[in-house]
């Protein structure tokens, strides 16, 4: 694994209860953690229960004793480890988006196809159960024709100016702000749930222009180095309206700028026989509606994904003994490991990487020429 914050947390920890829970084809071993502070990869490798440790990412590449390689790093590192691990015939799961244009994301897809390794991206919350459910009610055709997506992202921790200049607000880092970081979830839903994208229009808006200097401190958190200020280069908030290759029209919101919204990934998908509603927030509910039931009877019904006849969930506990944010990378990480055993790169993997970099690109592109984009 390369990288050892937030999401080096999160992965590290799913590799431990993958087993635990579940029965996958092949058992991880947390062999070597990387990471450019010694002490503080050190710390890391003891805490989350990795083997050893190494200060150069190349070096893990380099080891025969390694097989997959977990980046877990800001988006500007993602293009140069996993073409560097691909052509060490190494497996590759990275953390999304993908890279930070769709040139570079399309060679890291070159690189994984050359190399015939296994390959995912991070976008967890496909796997979160209630969202799976919706998914297998959609093919069922349950909701009949798809009208409508009105997708989310509402998040606030960046609203005050003093929050400092991190990672995730420099382009040459991020690539975008809102729109790469959250916005990206929004269409690996949408992708997942309603289709493929046709096109779309859209705006973005920075409303803090500059901040002071710092860092990132683990999860979401920030400390400002001094005094020192410089220009914020991502985008705030985007909205963009889409329409979809099934006739489906969608309006995305990505935003870290709506107060009191701390993690609200949420969405609504209307069809001609039904309606879908879901949010992270109450991420194991699922609300739906359909157009069949008694009338008198007819409403939103809401639905604890907890059942054993739910996807993922009877690994865990008895119905309604809810489960966490974390529970969606334990998912994922298990296909991934599967996929491994089986020859295959479920997805979502880089194929749907570089789509979602083309539609990130595009949403960019609209925002500037204020036209619409085709895809
Ligand atoms: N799937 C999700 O829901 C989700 C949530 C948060 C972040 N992410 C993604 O995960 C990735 C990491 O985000 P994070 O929140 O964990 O960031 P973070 O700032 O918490 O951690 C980043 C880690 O990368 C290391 N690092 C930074 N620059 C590096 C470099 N040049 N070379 C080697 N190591 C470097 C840091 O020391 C740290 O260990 C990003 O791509 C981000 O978009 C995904």
């Amino acid at each position: 694994m390369v990288g050892y914050q937030f999401m080096g947390k999160m992965h590290s920890h799913a590799y431990r209860d993958i087993p635990f829970f579940f029965d996958p084809k092949v058992k991880p071993v947390l062999q070597a953690i990387s990471g450019r502070n010694e002490s503080a990869v050190k710390e890391a490798a003891e805490k989350m229960g990795w083997a050893s440790y190494e200060t150069d990412w190349r070096r893990l590449i380099e080891r025969d004793d390694i097989d997959v390689i977990d980046i877990v790093t800001p988006n500007h590192t993602h293009a140069e480890i996993a073409i560097a691990a691909a052509e060490a015939g190494k497996h590759i799961i990275t953390e999304k988006p993908l890279a930070l244009t769709v040139e570079e994301a399309e060679r890291m897809y070159e690189a994984v196809k050359k190399a015939n390794v296994t390959h995912m991206i991070c976008h967890n919350y496909r796997f979160v159960p209630a969202v799976q459910y919706a998914r297998k009610l959609i093919e069922e055709g349950r909701l009949g024709r798809i009208f409508h997506v009105r997708a989310n992202y509402l998040q606030d921790f960046i609203i005050d100016p003093s929050f400092p200049l991190v990672w995730r607000l420099k382009k040459e880092v991020s690539g975008s702000g809102a729109l790469g970081d959250i916005g990206a979830h929004s269409i690996d839903l949408a992708r997942f749930l309603v289709g493929d994208f046709k096109e779309l229009v859209s705006t973005m808006e920075t409303f803090v222009k500059e901040r002071p200097i710092g860092e990132m401190s683990g999860g979401l958190s920030a400390k400002a180095e001094g005094d020192e200020m410089g220009e914020v280069t991502v985008d705030d908030a985007t909205c963009f309206l889409a329409r979809f290759e099934n006739g489906a029209l969608g309006v995305f919101e990505a935003t870290r700028f709506a107060g009191g919204n701390r993690n609200k990934n949420k969405f609504e998908i209307n069809g001609e026989k039904g309606s879908i509603r879901w949010d992270m927030e109450n991420m194991n509910n699922l609300e739906v509606y359909f157009a069949d039931d008694e009338p008198g009877l007819q409403g939103f019904r809401l639905i604890n994904v907890t059942e054993e006849v739910h996807p993922y969930v009877g690994a865990y506990w008895p119905a309604g003994h809810i489960i966490g944010y974390e529970h969606s990378f334990i998912h994922l990480l298990y296909e991934f490991l599967n996929g491994i055993v089986e020859g295959t790169s479920p997805k979502p993997n880089f194929e749907d990487g570089v789509i979602n970099q083309k539609i990130l690109a595009a949403v960019e592109k609209s925002a500037e020429t204020k036209q619409w984009i085709t895809l």
